[in-house]
């Protein structure tokens, strides 16, 4: 606690804060602001010290500290109850049982790293320390859970929004809610629910951002915002973890309480134009055709070659050729 207002002082001000200062402000004695500074120092911080002048924050270490997460975040909801763990199994397990203990929706669960990380249809989640975003949010939608699938896109809507907008690149939603550059994954997004038989208690989203593995550090065929950033620029880009975090939960908030006030149209639609998948040629399962379009549900439409339509509720998308 102590530690955090010192990081606001030393945040809040532009030059050097001298020693007495802090100690006033805080009514804490020199050696105890001493202490919190070595203590910062452990985490990561860069704090200079200049005698006769005082303490300088140089640099922010790239950890999911609460306290930075929620700095400047603005939200109402997301991200305002929130816990950040070193290293955990899965995120999702820890957010389901704090949705089960009736944690309100925008909690947030994340982690540095996991060591059992969870992908869609039973596969696993790489999540090497410090490389990636891996967290979880709940939701509480006032929804039947027949059109739980909304959320699923209403997630790759809002995480692709942000990371369009945070980070520049031309991100793309493959049915259901991966989100692409130029084909090459970079974010994961898997839904797990806790519903009765006419309401949903609880939806969990969980979100894995690959944000600074390089060619060398990740699965085939994914990529990275480091990784894109080297494509762009000779010298490639340093991100903040927390900042593109903030970026999704403010997205978030935002799309979830257009929903919830003027229902799942705008997301829709926004998917739509996101997609990479519409207007492709595509393969689910043993249906193989050109993807037209999603209904309400987050049902697939494709037309197969003998020109019938069929839906797709749910499995893995391969694109194949373009057909625009
Ligand atoms: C996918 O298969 O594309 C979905 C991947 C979802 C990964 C995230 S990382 C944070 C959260 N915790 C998990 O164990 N999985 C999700």
């Amino acid at each position: 606690m102590v530690q955090e207002k010192i990081l606001q002082l030393l945040k809040r001000s532009s030059g050097y804060l001298s020693g007495e200062a802090i100690s006033r402000q805080l009514s804490i004695s020199r050696s105890g602001i001493w202490k919190n500074i070595q203590e910062l120092r452990k985490d990561g911080y860069g704090i200079t010290a200049v005698p006769h002048q005082g303490y300088r924050l140089e640099k922010i270490p790239d950890k999911l500290f609460v306290h930075e997460i929620q700095h400047g975040l603005g939200t109402r909801r997301f991200g305002q109850r929130a816990e950040s763990f070193d290293e955990v199994a899965s995120t999702m397990d820890l957010a389901f049982q704090a949705g089960i203990n009736g944690a309100p929706e925008g909690t947030l669960v994340c982690a540095e790293g996991q060591t059992k990380g969870k992908g869609r249809m039973g596969r696993s989640w790489v999540s090497p320390p410090g490389q990636g975003l891996y967290f979880s949010l709940i939701l509480r939608p006032p929804l039947a859970p027949d059109q739980a699938a909304k959320l699923t896109l209403l997630s790759a809507v809002a995480v692709g929004e942000a990371l369009r907008e945070g980070c520049g690149y031309d991100v793309r939603i493959k049915w259901p809610n991966d989100l692409l550059i130029q084909g090459r994954k970079l974010c994961g997004i898997l839904t797990e629910m806790r519903a009765e038989m006419d309401q949903v208690r609880f939806v969990v989203v969980g979100v894995g951002v690959n944000v600074h593995g390089l060619e060398k550090d990740l699965p085939p065929g994914a990529t990275s915002l480091a990784r894109e950033a080297l494509l762009q620029f000779p010298r490639g880009k340093v991100f903040s973890r927390v900042a593109v975090l903030q970026d999704i939960l403010r997205a978030f908030e935002k799309r979830v309480d257009e929903l919830y006030q003027n229902g799942f149209g705008p997301v829709l639609e926004q998917w739509r134009r996101l997609s990479d998948t519409l207007g492709s040629r595509v393969r689910v399962g043993e249906v193989e055709g050109t993807a037209l379009d999603i209904d309400e549900y987050g049902g697939l439409m494709i037309r197969n070659d003998n020109g019938t339509v069929v839906k797709r509720m749910s499995g893995d998308v391969t694109h194949l050729r373009e057909s625009r």
